[in-house]
């Protein structure tokens, strides 16, 4: 199958990834070369470590998979997979640029399918495909139907889902599906316990890790979803809910205005060597 992934970043660069570990062809698309780069890069550091556990037999083999280029319909593809930014202005432009008459798959954690269909050429044939953070390592995609979504696309993608080896879960569509519903609710009032000092950062992750059996605490989480992404989501619950629940709390807002994301750019909550 040909698939195109638009969007090279943390989450564009892993899906990019899996399809071609599954032997498909994939054309990347970024607005930039240098992005495109650096996305493959990542791709080729994740390969090489599956290569050491035997679990693929050659890197270049994956990698000659993936093609890039800045222009989104570089490549007339049977499946286009939307992994940019999670703002609505960028999705829309993204989405109504795509010419072909393919499935339109979009990575969205939080802004509404139903919504977002109104910038493709075909509703019916539009889709929430929601990976997780890493894709080659993370088994569950979350599948949301907006409310023009056919049963044959729905059925497609559960299909497609199988074949990757991930584990569909079909979702309707409600702000933040049901993944980043329970999961920002959490990381919020986390770090709402931290600006109150009820403990710090590593005390708050090990009563989760430990308490609660969590592989990562919530705030060592945020950091590697990537801070900025955590904020447009919980900003996007709290304009579609209203609710205080998701309300970004004043210091994650001003570590991403620090430009402290997290992992990605070596500080967040935490420092990264
Ligand atoms: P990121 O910031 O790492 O990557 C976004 C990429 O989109 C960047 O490389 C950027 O250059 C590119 N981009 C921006 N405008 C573009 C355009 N007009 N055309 C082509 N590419 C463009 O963000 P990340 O974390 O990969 O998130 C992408 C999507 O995946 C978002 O919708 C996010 O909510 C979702 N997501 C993120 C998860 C995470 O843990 N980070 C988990 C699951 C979903």
């Amino acid at each position: 199958m040909k698939v195109t992934v638009i969007g090279a970043g943390t989450m564009g660069s892993g899906i990019a990834e899996v399809f071609a570990m599954n032997n498909n062809d994939v054309l990347l698309s970024d607005v930039s070369y240098d992005i495109l780069n650096m996305g493959i890069k990542r791709i080729e550091n994740s390969l090489k470590k599956f290569q050491e556990k035997g679990k693929i037999k050659s890197v270049d083999d994956v990698l000659s998979r993936i093609n890039i280029n800045t222009d989104i319909n570089a490549q007339e593809s049977d499946l286009y997979i939307e992994a940019v930014l999670e703002r609505e202005d960028v999705k829309k432009d993204v989405l109504s640029k795509i010419k072909s008459n393919s499935i339109i798959a979009t990575n969205t954690s939080s802004i509404s399918i139903t919504y977002l269909s109104r910038f493709v050429k075909n509703p019916e044939k539009f889709i929430g495909m929601h990976f997780f953070n890493p894709p080659p390592i993370m088994s569950l995609i979350e599948i949301v139907r907006g409310n023009s979504t056919s049963d044959e696309t729905t059925k497609k993608i559960i299909e497609i889902s199988k074949s990757l080896g991930k584990t569909p879960v079909e979702v309707r569509d409600f702000p933040g599906f049901v993944s980043n519903r329970v999961l920002m609710a959490m990381l919020r009032e986390a770090i709402i316990a931290y600006e109150e000092s009820v403990a710090s950062a590593e005390g708050i992750d090990t009563v989760m890790k430990l308490g609660m059996n969590h592989p990562m605490g919530p705030l060592e989480l945020s950091d590697f979803i990537g801070l900025d992404v955590v904020y447009d989501i919980m900003n996007v619950l709290y304009n579609d809910t209203g609710s205080e629940r998701f309300k970004p709390p004043i210091t994650l807002r001003n570590l991403v205005y620090a430009g402290k994301l997290g992992r990605k750019t070596g500080e967040g909550f935490y420092k990264y060597k």
